[in-house]
């Protein structure tokens, strides 16, 4: 019997969308305004969803105090205030697109979280658009 538990979190960055191996005009082409050479920037709203079975010992299935550490620790402490392409690793050599983040964002968490946990990354670029990566 499993049930989701969900941690909100927040972070501000900036980007740019561009293919290095495009020219100027095909990046303006397909990215438009988010191809702009200055970057700009997002409020970004993460939900982060655990599955699992319920802990009978605790009644959790996950601490949601230590869920929020860890998306303190591992996402907003990385990308918080950041320029995605020009300060993180993680975005030198690959586009930050919403769907890119989502799937960063899953894979850094996975690894801190329980194995037998069901992870679910929920991102929204704008109120509007928000993508959902489940692995
Ligand atoms: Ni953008």
């Amino acid at each position: 019997m499993a049930i989701s538990v969900t941690r909100k979190a927040h972070f501000n960055a900036a980007h740019r969308l561009h293919n290095k191996n495009w020219d100027e005009e095909k990046n303006k082409e397909i990215f438009g305004l988010c191809n702009l050479p200055n970057y700009h920037g997002h409020n970004y709203e993460l939900e982060v969803t655990v599955t699992g079975e319920v802990n009978p010992d605790t009644g959790f299935v996950i601490n949601l105090k230590f869920l929020k550490d860890v998306i303190k620790d591992t996402i907003e402490n990385r990308f918080d205030h950041k320029n995605l392409n020009m300060d993180t690793e993680e975005f030198k050599n690959l586009i930050p697109t919403a769907e890119n983040i989502a799937i960063v964002i899953w894979n850094l968490l996975k690894a801190k979280l329980n194995p037998h946990h069901q992870l679910k990354i929920t991102l929204y670029e704008t109120e509007r658009n928000y993508v959902t990566y489940q692995g």
